[in-house]
């Protein structure tokens, strides 16, 4: 399957189906409605500061993937009988070899094990697109996000900055 057109489904804690799929151009306004959804905390967290609003071309920036230096994954849940946006994680590689991860669930579904299976799902499109590593700068007490890449099965290390934690997770 081609990276840009990936779909799969997990099942989540509370038997909830949900389907991981490529962002696609058209999900622009449900991924800003999952943004709307987040509290500040969350976009804190994801966002390294206090990020409601977003310029189109930032918005462009988060839609336009390539699928090969960024690429990006949506998880959408059946509500009201239709698919809505409630997290994403995504890629973008900086030097050759090496991506930086991000991801975001919005508050009312987090916990039930949306961010782990975005990240195992990222994982496996990383490795098909021949990464070496992934890496990651995470805030101090953000234990989900930590929880999260300590147990993708991927050997990581992790440095302590002054602002945050940086994490960096072999893939080969
Ligand atoms: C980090 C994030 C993506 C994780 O997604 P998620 O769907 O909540 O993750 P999961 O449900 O797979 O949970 C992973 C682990 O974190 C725990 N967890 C989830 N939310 C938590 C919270 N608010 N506080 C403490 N632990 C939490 C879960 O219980 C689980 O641990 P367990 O397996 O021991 O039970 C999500 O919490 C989020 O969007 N946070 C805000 C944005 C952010 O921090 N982005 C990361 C920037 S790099």
């Amino acid at each position: 399957m081609r990276a840009k057109d990936y779909s799969a489904t997990e099942t989540l804690r509370d038997g909830r189906t949900v389907e991981i799929r490529a962002l696609r151009p058209e999900d622009r306004a449900g991924l800003l409605a999952a943004v709307g959804r987040s509290s500040d905390k969350s976009l804190y967290r994801r966002f390294f500061g206090f990020k409601r609003g977003f310029t189109d071309q930032e918005v462009d920036f988060y839609i336009n993937v390539d699928f090969v230096d960024h690429v990006a994954l949506v998880a959408l849940l059946e509500e009201d009988g239709r698919p809505v946006i409630v997290g994403g994680s995504r890629y973008v590689v900086g030097v050759p070899g090496q991506a930086e991860v991000a991801f975001a669930v919005d508050d009312a579904h987090q916990g039930q094990g949306i961010g782990t299976a975005l990240m195992r799902h990222l994982v496996a499109l990383a490795r098909d697109g021949g990464l070496r590593e992934l890496v990651a700068d995470v805030l101090p007490g953000n234990t989900a996000m930590l929880k999260v890449f300590g147990t993708s099965g991927l050997v990581s290390t992790t440095r302590q900055e002054p602002d945050a934690i940086h994490v960096v997770l072999q893939l080969a």
